[in-house]
């Protein structure tokens, strides 16, 4: 039997609550597609509204594709709703720049394609030799385990040797308190699945990395912005928003924070953890860019001890992106439930992908790999700010470390049309508003220092700002 209870003190007409109410229990699969609809005179009755509300809702529903009217039966869940298409855009603004778009570009042009757009570094500047060497040894060594599933938590050195790195940024993290998984975007996509339910509220940093709104997507959630300042979110903001929407979870880089490269400040994140804690909601730290910094600062999930954060990193970054390897560190009471969805939903991770990693980080050089590519970028990021200073942009931040510059466009410039053109010029750009969920970011752009060493790309965005 169909429950509902309206509230007659809040200022929203019954009708209004009413169409929500059944839409809600549609989308969360509580009322499946064939299901009969209780009858509008019994409807009335359990809702303790008038028949023409309930008549009202029905029609309402039937316009919208929820239900269907069969004369003479009664109404009905309409059948299979239409698939996911993660292309449509949020609104219909600008179809083309959806946040699947960088993604859609950067890996499908070809390699004379500049890419100042994606969020990876060249691959002049991988260490490729020592991984292909880490290959062959690993081909070589009888104990290497290439032919069975992973152990439902993933390769055990790998996860002691994360634990003592961790434990070198203070995150207390026990071998049995990381699950090692195939990427940061699966670790993602499984904590998602995991805290959240179709129609929850999720809090993200407007601008925020835009696979976090893609992913979201996905899971059919509701996802609210929280302006991000040069420090961390804007906190009275999400104070107000945390009371409004309830939210169950906020995903977020608290370093290096993907696309600002701001950081948290130690203020901002303690007052932070104490919003989850009156909001009771969880927060996800996505690390993604530990590597890049030098001397790392205290992380969110150090701060909190894992009560309330879920920490989460990868070897995208800094070893390769082909190899597909990443972890989540959660507090052990969580390790259960999340092994089992990793499991039920792949079966384990990539063993072979956390052997090699395993190899690459206890290699001496990885640490000498990383250091080169921290020097490389500090120069690189000079020399970018400097060149698209040039060309009339200016820096939100000055990060000074890590891969992005998130500047600002001479006013009156769109960062959609700018990155459509350059794409004729065979150039992928990252426009603002792929990373805001308000699409509130149309003056802005950022750049991918390490891909943004081609004088020609300055030269195109040169030509491109004085054409207005
Ligand atoms: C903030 C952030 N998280 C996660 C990812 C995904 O990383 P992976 O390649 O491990 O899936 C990226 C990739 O750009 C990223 O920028």
């Amino acid at each position: 039997m169909l429950e509902l209870t309206l509230d007659r003190g809040e200022n929203r007409p019954l009708i209004d609550q009413l169409t929500q109410a059944i839409a809600e229990r549609i989308d969360q699969r509580h009322l499946l597609p064939g299901v009969r609809l209780p009858s509008i005179r019994q409807l009335a009755g359990i809702a303790g509204v008038s028949k023409f509300t309930v008549i009202e809702a029905y029609d309402r529903l039937v316009a919208q594709g929820y239900l269907i009217s069969r004369p003479a039966s009664g109404f009905f869940v309409a059948g299979q709703r239409p698939a996911l298409d993660l292309s449509e855009p949020v609104d219909q603004r600008d179809q083309a720049i959806d946040p699947v778009w960088i993604m859609r570009q950067a890996l499908t042009v070809d390699r004379k394609t500049q890419k100042p757009g994606c969020g990876w570094l060249p691959q002049s500047w991988m260490n490729e030799e020592q991984l292909r060497r880490a290959l062959r040894q690993l081909a070589g060594a009888p104990q290497s385990q290439l032919l069975e599933y992973s152990r439902p938590l993933g390769y055990a050195p790998l996860r002691q040797q994360l634990s003592r790195r961790l434990a070198g940024i203070d995150i207390p993290a026990e071998p049995n308190m990381i699950m090692l998984t195939d990427s940061g975007s699966q670790a993602i996509d499984l904590l998602h699945r995991y805290l959240l339910q179709p129609g929850d509220t999720v809090l993200v940093d407007d601008p925020c990395y835009f696979n976090f709104l893609a992913n979201l997507r996905c899971h059919r959630v509701e996802v609210v912005g929280v302006p991000r300042r040069p420090d961390g979110p804007d906190l009275d903001q999400m104070t107000q928003l945390a009371a409004r929407y309830r939210p169950k979870l906020y995903l977020t880089n608290a370093a290096l924070h993907n696309p600002t490269g701001g950081l948290l400040s130690p203020a901002a994140a303690h007052r932070l953890l104490q919003l989850a804690e009156a909001h009771n909601f969880v927060i996800i730290e996505d690390d993604i860019f530990l590597d890049f910094q030098e001397h790392p600062g205290p992380r969110l999930a150090s701060l909190d001890q894992l009560r309330r954060v879920i920490y989460l990193g990868s070897f995208s970054k800094t070893l390769s992106a082909a190899i597909r390897c990443g972890f989540i560190v959660a507090h052990p009471d969580r390790m259960v439930a999340l092994t089992d969805i990793k499991l039920a939903t792949s079966f384990g991770n990539n063993d072979a992908s956390a052997q090699l990693v395993h190899r690459l980080l206890i290699d001496g050089s990885y640490r000498k790999h990383v250091e080169t590519i921290r020097r490389r970028l500090r120069q690189a990021m000079a020399q970018c700010q400097r060149r698209l200073e040039g060309c009339g942009f200016t820096p939100w931040l000055q990060p000074g470390e890590g891969m992005f510059l998130w500047m600002h466009l001479p006013d009156g410039h769109d960062s959609a049309a700018l990155a459509k053109a350059a794409l004729q010029h065979d150039i992928v750009l990252a426009p603002g508003d792929v990373f805001s969920v308000t699409r509130s970011c149309a003056g802005f752009m950022r750049f991918n220092v390490a891909q943004s060493s081609n004088l020609r790309l300055f030269e195109i965005l040169q030509r491109q700002l004085t054409r207005k």
